[in-house]
């Protein structure tokens, strides 16, 4: 199980997609089960049964050749019963772990999305999602069992068929005075001791069809390599913290056309650099590129020189505070989340990252102050504020490169303008990325990088675009008027 959580930790976003959560999530859970029950069944009936066997199986070949030869007869009808209703049982348990996997998926997405089914008066609709998959799991599931249940009558009828068998045959031997009545008896004993053994093996087949199933889900997560890998040897960094995209395009996996093309940009050490465009233009898969949360499609991004797929990912990471479009917190108090990039973090570092990221007003007036707890994905603190937290974490590891996606929108304007003031203090020796929407974020950035539709269209400081870049022009036009832009 730890196996598997491992691996699952390790997967790019390509990976996690690939999969989806909730697949990942039953084959952690309910197919190491599955697994688990068959190993003991394994242990507990197929280590004495065998040994049983050879000891009969010798023993009664002693004893006469017809009458071995009817209980070997008898154990091939066996197996053959039981595999034939093994082979229609099969495919059944594969539909059941895949419906396991969907109703994995609405059971989460009922509880997290709760507000919003609420808020809609969503309920009947999820439920039936709910209840479709549900019926559709009951069916397979109960045609699967019914499947299974005949084996028993199966093996019921071959063993008693077999003493019948037996017992003529044994008849006819005696009349030919071939034998006496009590070698018979003994023989019936001792094949029936055969016979039983091979059942207790057949018992755990019976099993193994849905282990087989879970096992194979397992193996595909297991076998699965993360496509991002780290270099064997490691290329040694002079780190200042300049970021270049060299002519780099960018397509997600089975996507039909590339989100980014040929962008090529440099943010030198301490630079801001400031991303806009429309929503869908590629500012976050760009953002996401210098992470390597994917790997870029052509060309190369480099940190100051390296080919950042030079770097372990570690060490890469190390060198980024990233904020993410969607800020998550995690259950634990303020104080762990802003020191999730370093837990040995003191208390001082942790209170002046917030500042920075104006985090202290609302946390200083929480009852426990950095010590105050947080909900599971942070839900009892605002947009806002979970968005202070999660710069105030970024920040908190001194990273050489900061990178911000779209993280300044949830805060209001003035303290959009004070975290901006702060970092430019704090963080002044810092490459700053920044993706925002408002012209007001990016006014003062050392350069602007307008994107439309995953291309560049204008790369300058504010001043230069307003005259150059008609995309950014209209932009600017849009939320500020003529006076304020000084045109
Ligand atoms: N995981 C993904 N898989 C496939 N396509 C994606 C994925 N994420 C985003 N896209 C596509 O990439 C384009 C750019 O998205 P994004 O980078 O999020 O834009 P922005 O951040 O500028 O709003 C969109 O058209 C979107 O459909
Ligand atoms: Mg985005």
């Amino acid at each position: 199980m730890s196996l598997v959580n491992d691996k699952v930790t390790n997967f790019s976003l390509a990976e996690l997609n690939k999969f989806s959560t909730e697949s990942l999530a039953t084959r952690v859970t309910n197919d190491v089960q599955q697994i688990r029950q068959a190993l003991m069944m394994l242990l507990r009936s197929a280590i004495p049964a065998p040994i049983t066997a050879v000891w009969a199986i010798i023993k009664i070949q002693a004893t006469s050749g017809e009458l071995t030869l009817t209980t070997a007869v008898g154990i091939v009808l066996l197996v053959a019963g039981i595999a034939t209703v093994s082979a229609i049982a099969i495919p059944q348990f594969k539909k059941i772990q895949n419906l396991l996997d969907k109703m994995n998926g609405i059971t989460q997405e009922n509880l997290t999305g709760i507000r919003v089914i609420r808020a809609y008066n969503a309920e009947d609709y999820q439920e039936k999602k709910f209840n479709d998959i549900n019926t559709s799991l009951t069916k397979v599931q109960l045609f699967a069992g019914r499947t299974m249940a005949f084996i028993s009558p199966i093996i019921t009828l071959i063993m008693n068929g077999l003493t019948l068998a037996l017992y003529w045959v044994g008849a006819t031997l005696i009349n030919a005075q071939v034998t006496d009545y009590a070698a018979i008896v003994s023989f019936i004993m001792l094949s029936s001791q055969v016979v039983m053994s091979f059942m207790m093996l057949l018992m755990m087949i019976i099993f193994w069809p849905r282990a087989s199933v879970s096992a194979n889900r397992i193996a595909a997560v297991l076998d699965t390599e993360g496509t991002i890998k780290d270099p064997k040897v490691e290329k040694p960094l002079n780190s200042v913290g300049e970021v270049t995209f060299d002519h780099v395009s960018f397509r997600y996996p089975d996507a039909q056309a590339d989100v980014l093309e040929d962008i090529t940009f440099t943010a030198k050490k301490g630079e801001t650099v400031a991303f806009i465009g429309a929503t869908g233009s590629g500012k976050s898969s760009l953002i996401n590129l210098v992470t390597r949360l994917y790997d870029v499609t052509k060309g190369r991004i480099l940190i100051d020189g390296v080919d950042i797929r030079d770097l372990k990912q570690k060490t890469l990471r190390s060198l980024i505070g990233f904020v993410p479009q969607k800020g998550i917190l995690f259950s634990g108090s303020v104080r762990d989340n802003i020191a999730l990039g370093n837990p040995k973090m003191s208390l001082a570092e942790v209170e002046k990252a917030a500042k920075v990221a104006c985090a202290d007003e609302f946390v200083d007036k929480m009852d426990k102050g950095y010590d105050s707890e947080i909900a599971q994905v942070g839900t009892n603190v605002s947009g806002g504020q979970r968005q202070r937290l999660c710069i105030a974490r970024a920040v908190a590891i001194k990273p050489q490169i900061l990178v911000f996606d779209d993280s300044f929108s949830a805060l209001d304007f003035k303290t959009d303008r004070k975290v901006r003031d702060n970092l430019k203090e704090y963080a002044k020796d810092s490459t700053k990325l920044i993706v925002a929407q408002r012209i007001g974020t990016v006014m003062d950035a050392d350069r602007i990088v307008v994107l439309v539709d995953g291309k560049v269209v204008g790369n300058g400081t504010h001043k230069e675009l307003l005259q150059s870049c008609p995309t950014y022009r209209d932009i600017a036009l849009s939320q500020l008027s003529k006076e304020e832009l000084g045109l």
